[in-house]
């Protein structure tokens, strides 16, 4: 049969296989992958195949800057949102529950602090804003609750520097896990998970 000009436009083609690899790491822009059958599909799906199915659950251009955010701050896991507030917001809705407290810096970037202040209560979070350079300040602000303190390691845009390790310890004497945003410092500078912070996120926005 005579294939139509639009099954010609519309099959996917393919580069030659070359005995060479491009220097530059290939940018992956399809939103579907094929799948040689349904059951691979499934097994794809479920997570029991290695693979990639469609690129909002990963590709690989995520899957490469993620190794390499995860080999740079020595992480056992790393992932890659759309924007830095994504970040924070996939850490807040990931980690946090209804009735659950956090503790803030008040030298925070001005969205990221709207962020857990605005939207953290309409979740059914509590939040407090401390001065997060007074560790007396920290322990005192501490409740029961108190699930996650947030602070940067140089705070954006008043430039204090928190003492990580100081405040992981409280925050893991609490029961709590401590969130860096080390935007401004990059893993060049600092690695907070070296520091005791279990999540760290980097707006390269
Ligand atoms: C310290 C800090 N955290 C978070 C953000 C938000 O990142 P994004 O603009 O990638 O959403 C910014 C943006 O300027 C920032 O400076």
């Amino acid at each position: 049969m005579t294939e139509k000009p639009d099954d010609i436009c519309t099959r996917p083609e393919w580069p030659t296989a070359s005995p060479t690899d491009p220097l530059v790491a290939p940018l992956q822009p399809s939103t579907v992958y094929r799948c040689a059958s349904p059951e691979e599909a499934a097994g794809l799906l479920s997570g029991e195949l290695p693979g990639y199915v469609y690129s909002r659950d990963g590709h690989p251009n995520a899957a490469q800057l993620a190794a390499k955010g995860a080999e740079l701050h020595g992480t056992e896991r790393a992932t890659v949102t759309g924007s830095g507030m994504a970040a924070l917001a996939l850490a807040m809705l990931s980690q946090l529950n209804a009735g659950d407290h956090v503790l803030v810096s008040h030298a925070l970037y001005g969205r990221s602090l709207r962020l857990f202040t605005t939207q953290g209560p309409r979740l059914g979070l509590t939040t407090s804003v401390v001065d997060t350079s007074d560790l007396a300040a920290v322990k005192k602000a501490i409740q029961p609750t108190t699930r996650m303190i947030v602070v940067e390691t140089i705070s954006n845009p008043l430039l204090r520097v928190a003492d990580i390790g100081a405040l992981a310890e409280i925050a893991h004497a609490n029961g709590a896990q401590l969130l860096v945003d080390n935007s401004l410092a990059s893993p060049v500078v600092c690695r907070p998970a070296d520091f005791g912070a279990e999540l760290v996120m980097e707006s390269i926005t």
